[in-house]
C-alpha cells in the first residue's frame, strides 16, 4: 500500500512539518523560536505568535522537499496533546483547515508517544516489546512498547523532569535557556567526580529531581563545599559567582553525571524487571552526549540491544508525530474534525 501522511508538530516552541511516504521520512522542517532565549524559558503568548508566522512557510516547504503537493497527502496528522495550548492550537486548526479542504482523514497524535516512536524511523529499529527512557523538557518516563499502538508508563517523574533539572541547573549557574545543551557542552570539558551530588531514593521505577535543584542551590552557598571554605559558610553572591567561573566545567560534569545515574539506574531496574533486552532513549535530552554514551556502555555491559533516535529526531520534530501516525494509519485509527488539543493528556 502507498501512504502519504503530512505531519505538523507545534507543542512547543518548534514549528515543524514532515512527509512520511509508506513509513519512510521524505521531508523534515523545523523553525525554532529564538525569541524566548532573552526571557530565559518559552513564553505561551510569544510561541503561539511565532507559531502563526512560521507554520504557512514550515507546512508548504514540507511538502515541496517531500516533491509532492498537498493532493498526494493521504492523511493530516497533527500533535493533539500534550503542551502549550495556545501552541497546539496553532498546529492543530492548520491541520484541521488542510483535512477540510482538501477532504482528507485527521490523525491525533500524543506527543510523548512520537518521542518514543522516533526509534522506529531508521532502517535499524528495536523489535518488540522494547523498552524506552523517554527524556524531555515536561517528562521524563520509562514505557513498555509491545507494539507501534500499544505503550504503557511503567515509571515516571514524581516532580520535575531530566531536561527540567538540566534546564534548572544551568540558570542557577547563570547559564541562557535552554541551558541543557550548554551543561553537555561544558560537562565535556570537566570532571564528573569533582563534586558529589546526592542519588534520591524513590521507590520502584518512578524518579525526583527536584531534590538535585536544591543540592545545587546549597552546593554553591557554600561555595563548593568545606574543602574551599569553613562549614556552615555562607558565601556572598560574588564569591558564588566567582566559585562557579573556575569550576564551571566540573560542576556540569558533576551535575550531568548524577542525573544520568539517576536515569540509568532506574532504566537499568526495569530491564531486569522485564528481562527486556531491547532498549531505547528518546527525548530532548536523549540528545546529551553523556547520556548517550553511559547509555550505550550501560547496553554492552548488560547485553543490551540499544537504540537511540538521530539527534534530529531527539528533540522535539515532526518526523516522529509523521511516523507514529503512518501506524495509526494502517490501523484506521482516524479522528473526528471537532477533536480538540489537550495542554495535559492522560496516557
Ligand atoms: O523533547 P524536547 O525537545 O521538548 C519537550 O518535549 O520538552 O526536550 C527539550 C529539553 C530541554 O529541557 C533541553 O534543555 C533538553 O531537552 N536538551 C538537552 C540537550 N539537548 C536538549 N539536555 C541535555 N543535553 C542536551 N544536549
Ligand atoms: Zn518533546
Amino acid at each position: 500500500m502507498n501512504n502519504t501522511i503530512l505531519a505538523i508538530e507545534s507543542s512547543c516552541d518548534e514549528t515543524a512539518a514532515a512527509v512520511c511516504v509508506d513509513g519512510k521520512i521524505v521531508s523534515n522542517i523545523i523553525a525554532t523560536q529564538k525569541i524566548h532565549a532573552q526571557y530565559g524559558g518559552v513564553v505561551p503568548e510569544l510561541a503561539s505568535r511565532a507559531h502563526m508566522q512560521h507554520i504557512v512557510v514550515v507546512v508548504d516547504t514540507a511538502v515541496k522537499q517531500a516533491n509532492c503537493t498537498l493532493a498526494d497527502v493521504d492523511a493530516i496528522a497533527f500533535t493533539q496533546a500534550p503542551g502549550l495550548i495556545g501552541s497546539l492550537l496553532v498546529g492543530s486548526q492548520f491541520a484541521k483547515s488542510i483535512a477540510l479542504a482538501l477532504n482528507k482523514p485527521l490523525i491525533a497524535v500524543h506527543h510523548m508517544q512520537a518521542h518514543v516512536l522516533a526509534n522506529l524511523i531508521p532502517e535499524n529499529k528495536p523489535s518488540f516489546p522494547f523498552l524506552c527512557l523517554t527524556v524531555s523538557g515536561g517528562h521524563t518516563q520509562i514505557v513498555l512498547c509491545t507494539s507501534p499502538t500499544n505503550l504503557k508508563v511503567i515509571g515516571q517523574t514524581i516532580d520535575d523532569a531530566a531536561g527540567e533539572a538540566f534546564d534548572k541547573t544551568a540558570k542557577i549557574l547563570g547559564l541562557p535557556y535552554p541551558g541543557g545543551p550548554l551543561i553537555d557542552k561544558y560537562a565535556k570539558e570537566g570532571n564528573p567526580n569533582a563534586f558529589t551530588f546526592p542519588e534520591p531514593h524513590i521507590a520502584g521505577l518512578d524518579f525526583s529531581f527536584s531534590g538535585l535543584k536544591t543540592s545545587i542551590l546549597y552546593f554553591l552557598k557554600n561555595a563548593g563545599s568545606s574543602l574551599l571554605f569553613k562549614e556552615n559558610f555562607t558565601a556572598t553572591e560574588e564569591q558564588q559567582k566567582a566559585f562557579i567561573d573556575n569550576n564551571l566545567a566540573d560542576i556540569c560534569a558533576s551535575v550531568q553525571a548524577r542525573i544520568v545515574s539517576i536515569l540509568l539506574n532506574k532504566l537499568k531496574k526495569a530491564a531486569e524487571q522485564t528481562g527486556i533486552k531491547n532498549i531505547c532513549i528518546a527525548g530532548g535530552v536523549s540528545a546529551n552526549s553523556g547520556l548517550r554514551n553511559s547509555f550505550k556502555e550501560m547496553g554492552t555491559a548488560l547485553g543490551w540491544n540499544t537504540f537511540i533516535p538521530a539527534f534530529e529526531y531527539c528533540t522535539d520534530n515532526a518526523a516522529m508525530i509523521a511516523i507514529t501516525a503512518y501506524y495509526k494509519f494502517l490501523e484506521n485509527d482516524f479522528t473526528e474534525l471537532t477533536v480538540s488539543p489537550s495542554a495535559k493528556a492522560e496516557w
